[in-house]
């Protein structure tokens, strides 16, 4: 059974160099993970490629395929790009496909695949002309860029952030995204069989929506004589009909809490 598809994005700003740790968060969210780089960034990140593909089971891509080549991700229900820089933001907005993860996301607009960004820039870069026409146009073209009060919130040149980038909000926002996609929409969770619960021979099992809620154990009868056996399914609406039991210590981490 597939779980949604999180292309993990990120440009280069200190941020991506947590990148290991972001695709643990968002894998124990329930998402499989595909890790995109743009050259700058895999530069910084070269010796953590590998332990990113260990991770991920996806080739990390920070270069166009060759034409010849198929694709190699699965196709993603929601795009996380983040950090994202000044250099970036506006290559974006421009429409400047050059770089890989900027045609992904470029073309994402068009192909309707939910996209949540969010800016790692100093306060000296947000007074360029420029950083608040792309912010704009990206907003305007549907792209949630999470940016100032409740999003990512500039420093001062050269004194970083103390309170750390806050990773919880694009994480929490790819959740909510897939977890309120539309039944049967082309991105963000393709059909109605992907996301309702599926019956097999072991009882009813989640789909993958049930992989972003909290865990939970339910119990399933295998028919007769056969006792009972339990997976896990989602504490939700219908819980209480299938006869959920639950307690504290079995549900995951919530996936938007701050680290
Ligand atoms: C140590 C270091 C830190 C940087 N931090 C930032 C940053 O936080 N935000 C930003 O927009 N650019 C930052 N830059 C500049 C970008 O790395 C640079 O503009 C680069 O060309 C961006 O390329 P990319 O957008 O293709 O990844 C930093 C550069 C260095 C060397």
């Amino acid at each position: 059974m597939s779980r949604p598809v999180l292309s993990l994005f990120g440009s280069a700003a200190p941020p991506v160099q947590q990148f290991p740790d972001v695709v643990r968060r968002a894998q124990a969210a329930g998402f499989d993970v595909c890790v995109g780089l743009t050259p700058t960034s895999a530069r910084w990140l070269k010796s953590e490629v590998s332990l990113l593909e260990d991770l991920t089971g996806h080739p990390v891509r920070s270069e166009y395929k060759q034409p010849t080549e198929v694709d190699v991700w699965p196709k993603a229900d929601v795009i996380m790009f983040a950090p994202v820089t000044f250099n970036s933001m506006n290559h974006w907005a421009l429409g400047l496909t050059n770089h890989f993860v900027i045609g992904v996301v470029a073309e994402g607009i068009g192909k309707r695949i939910p996209t949540v960004a969010m800016p790692c820039v100093n306060a000296a870069y947000v007074q360029h002309p420029q950083f608040v026409r792309s912010l704009e146009t990206l907003r305007n073209a549907g792209v949630s860029v999470l940016y100032g009060p409740g999003g990512f919130e500039p420093n001062e040149p050269g004194t970083g952030r103390p309170e750390g980038y806050p990773w919880h909000l694009p994480l929490a926002a790819a959740v909510r995204i897939v977890e309120s996609a539309p039944l049967g929409s082309d991105h963000g969770i393709a059909g109605a069989d992907r996301w309702n619960p599926v019956r097999t021979n072991r009882g009813l099992v989640p789909g993958p929506s049930r992989l972003l809620g909290r865990f939970v154990w339910i119990r399933v009868d295998q028919g007769a004589g056969s006792g009972a056996c339990s997976c896990k399914a989602e504490e939700g609406v219908d819980a209480e009909r299938r006869g959920v039991t639950t307690t504290p210590q079995m549900r995951a981490p919530d996936p938007a809490s701050p680290p």
